[in-house]
């Protein structure tokens, strides 16, 4: 397509983007309300158009590790010469995050996909409370890697982060390799800027999280105690076929098993392993794969990550039925599902119509 074309054809998917937020935002204060989450002062919000940002965060790449490395494939190489750059600027933060809250649903999601946000914001991720559990979302972002769409798409961010008040953004690139950036920086923003938070539920943007089975799982453990919980995976192999996305050559990780880990899907933690992983993070030179990285932490602080079968992070076997609603009844997450997808579960996990012959087993309430 010619440029202008393009042009003419983005803006016309900005204005449409924008005015389903518009629409969406007014949709949600008259159901949420009055727990409404802007602020108060309305000189404490910020500008709709983004003042222009500042270059990237500088950190140069170590030389010697560019020469030494050639024989690996480029991403590997540019997370190699850059593995020591650990401190990025953030570029939007929630103006608050609620001292009641008990858990907090803390989603990665790259820039590009305010669709899945929309989703998420009007289903499973509604500011709600369950049985006197409030429950908080935020987004965790990195910067948009396509150059060419670089300005517009930082306007609708400004726009949605303004709108919603519920995304972090920090100045790294967001892409596969940089998400042990995000998963550092989540730690530190939660360790200053959302202490008081009991419980964190961290995803990625396609799962579908069951919130009511996660707020019942948690309603009688204790946050002050470690909890870790997820889709564990045990003796797990690295990959040394080049070809595969999560390839780890023997030079960045010799031994022959990865340390137990659950899978980045979704996983639940108490405010305790949160603060404790902190710590363990900063200690800990970065690895390119996210979830195997706080499998790393998490065995220097000597947690153990419990399994449950409530959480399918690998998704579950295809075909299923999605209009089952007894399937997503019993689950607490479920991975890779269309926005759509969400939707449909959600509507049926809400009905109480529905009736389903067994709830979340108790047996498996244990920290
Ligand atoms: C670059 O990496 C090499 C090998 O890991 C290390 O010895 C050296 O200190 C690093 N240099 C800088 C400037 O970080
Ligand atoms: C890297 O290799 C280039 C070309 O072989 C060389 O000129 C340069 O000095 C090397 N740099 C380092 C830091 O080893
Ligand atoms: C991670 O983000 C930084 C900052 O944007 C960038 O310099 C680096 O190349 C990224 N790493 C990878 C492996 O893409």
């Amino acid at each position: 397509m010619p440029p202008r074309i393009w042009r003419l054809a983005l803006y016309a998917f900005s204005i449409t983007v924008l005015a389903c937020l518009v629409y969406l935002k007014k949709e949600t204060k008259t159901l949420v309300s009055p727990a409404g989450r802007m602020p108060d002062a309305p000189n404490s919000r910020r500008m709709f158009w983004a003042p222009g940002q500042t270059g990237p965060s500088q950190c140069l790449p170590n030389l010697t590790i560019a020469n030494s490395s050639l024989a690996l494939p480029e991403l590997h190489r540019l997370f190699l010469m850059y593995r020591h750059c650990r401190n990025f600027a953030t570029l939007l933060r929630p103006t608050r995050c609620s001292q009641e809250t008990f858990l907090l649903l803390a989603i990665k999601s790259p820039p590009i996909n305010v669709d899945r946000r929309i989703a998420i914001r009007n289903t499973w991720g509604k500011e709600v409370t369950i049985g006197g559990k409030l429950v908080s979302l935020v987004f965790l972002l990195g910067r948009a890697e396509a150059k060419a769409r670089g300005h517009s798409l930082r306007q609708l961010l400004a726009y949605e982060s303004q709108e919603f008040d519920d995304m972090v953004q920090w100045d790294f690139t967001d892409n596969f390799f940089n998400l042990t950036l995000k998963e550092l920086h989540f730690l530190r923003w939660f360790v200053t800027d959302c202490p008081h938070a009991r419980f964190v539920l961290k995803g990625d943007d396609d799962v579908f999280v069951n919130t009511y089975n996660i707020v019942e799982f948690l309603a009688e453990l204790d946050f002050k105690q470690d909890l870790f919980v997820g889709d564990v995976i045990h003796y797990a192999r690295p990959i040394r076929n080049t070809k595969v996305k999560y390839f780890i050559p023997e030079s960045m990780y010799k031994k022959p098993h990865y340390p137990l880990y659950a899978g980045g899907g979704g996983f639940v933690m108490s405010r305790r392993t949160v603060q404790r992983l902190q710590r363990a993070a900063e200690d800990t030179e970065l690895f390119p794969i996210d979830d195997v990285f706080v499998g790393m932490c998490l065995a220097k602080m000597a947690v153990t990550p419990v399994k449950h079968p409530g959480f399918k992070t690998f998704g579950i076997q295809r075909p299923f039925n999605p209009f089952d609603p007894c399937l997503f009844k019993e689950l607490m997450i479920v991975h890779k599902l269309t926005p759509t997808e969400m939707w449909l579960m959600w509507v049926l996990v809400k009905d109480d119509s529905i009736r389903c012959a067994l709830s979340v087993p108790h047996s498996y309430r244990t920290g």
